[in-house]
């Protein structure tokens, strides 16, 4: 009988907008994705997560394209980044799309962290989610440094020998990020196999999970001064709707699309020249840059010392803060550490911009 009323636009005083949504809802069950979504979840702090989403459609329909017409070899691979620079239609566009989306989604996915943090949302129950959330940021570092590496150009090139010297830091398991470890295929070939294939598929089955979690464990009660962790929405607690949820995080993201539009049309993604063997002359890309003067002290070592350090102290937050309040007045310790480190950071990279580029691989 539903499905005959479906079949039937118009006719029972709905719209067809409606009609439409039940029809298609009847056959996808598409309701059964909703979560109750409070009111006070409809403003920007809560839609970082979901415009960090959209960014990655972005990318990936970006990234589809520019696959058409890059070349994974090292003999061909610069050629073809500039292939698509100056002859495929939009080319040059398309792939500043891309770069300026890259780097846009590093800034939406740590505010959506700084968001979760301040509210306490890691704590019971979502302790679980808070890990697979440290697992995608360690996916969307991995993303900017293959994706730095496979434009072929002297940072490029730099980036590789820090990633090889790195991987021999790791002893037998580094083999994996060597160039022994194929004699086939080139280690550039497989950091873009990466790129397109690896990463991609761990950060979907992550996000799959991610969502999963929000929706099973729901979003987390408003920080209020008497808030405890684990408990649920208070009875006065207004609720928004779901569907006006996702059409906010879409309209946010599509506020993001006219950014890194605009964006790319006044400051096309940079390409620099093909690489010079053994010049170590360019620093990381910004998200990266705070290791810099890490490595000026410990060498390449330090790059892996600081990424530990700083990953391991993430995934122990909900295991550190294991007090029940949400409030961040009631959790001055943990919201004290968050700025100490923020300020850490911020002053290793303005000591990163301020100092002279030097050579700390043996450039193989
Ligand atoms: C690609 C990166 C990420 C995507 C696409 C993503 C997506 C989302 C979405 C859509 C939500 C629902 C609420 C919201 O939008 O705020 C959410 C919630 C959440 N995210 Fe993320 N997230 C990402 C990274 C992270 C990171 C880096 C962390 C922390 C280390 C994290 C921890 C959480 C937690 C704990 C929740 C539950 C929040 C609550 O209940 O209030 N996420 N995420």
């Amino acid at each position: 009988m539903a499905q005959v009323q479906s079949a039937l636009p118009l006719t029972h005083g709905k719209g067809f907008r409606d009609n439409l949504w039940q029809t298609i809802d009847e056959r996808l069950s598409l309701h059964s994705l909703a979560y109750p979504v409070p009111e006070y979840a409809n403003t920007i702090p809560y839609i970082l997560g979901g415009i960090t989403l959209f960014g990655f459609i972005i990318l990936f329909a970006t990234g589809i394209v520019m696959t058409q017409f890059y070349h994974p070899h090292p003999s061909e691979a610069h050629d073809s980044v500039t292939y698509i620079i100056t002859q495929v239609p939009f080319g040059d566009f398309i792939r500043s799309i891309h770069f300026w989306t890259a780097n846009l989604v590093v800034i939406t996915a740590l505010l959506h962290l700084l968001r979760i943090y301040w509210t306490g949302s890691y704590k019971k129950p979502r302790e679980a989610n808070w890990l697979v959330g440290v697992g995608l940021l360690a996916l969307i570092i991995g993303f900017v440094f293959t994706g730095t590496i496979i434009k072929w150009d002297q940072e490029a090139s730099e980036a590789l020998s820090h990633f090889k010297e790195v991987g021999e830091l790791l002893g037998g398991f580094g083999v994996l990020f060597s160039s022994e470890f194929s004699r086939s295929i080139p280690l550039l070939t497989r950091l873009y196999t990466s790129h397109i294939t690896i990463l991609p598929f761990l950060f979907l089955g992550l996000v799959a999970m991610h969502l999963f979690l929000v929706k099973t464990l729901k979003i987390s009660p408003k920080p209020t001064e008497t808030a405890l962790a684990g408990d649920g929405y208070p009875p006065e607690q207004k609720m928004g709707n779901f569907a006006g949820h996702i059409r906010r995080m879409i309209g946010f993201g599509l506020i993001l699309l006219a950014i890194v539009t605009a964006l790319s049309y006044f400051f096309p993604a940079p390409l620099g020249l093909k690489a010079v063997p053994g010049e170590e002359v360019t620093k990381p890309p910004w998200m990266l840059l705070w290791l810099y003067p890490i490595e000026n002290v410990l060498g390449v070592a330090g790059i892996l010392y600081g990424g530990i350090v700083f990953f391991v102290l993430l995934a122990l937050v909900p295991f550190v803060d294991r007090s029940p309040w949400l409030a961040p007045s009631r959790r001055r310790g943990m919201i004290i550490a968050a700025i100490v480190t923020i300020v850490i950071l911020i002053a290793l990279l303005v000591l990163a911009l301020m100092s002279v580029p030097v050579t700390h691989t043996t450039g193989g």
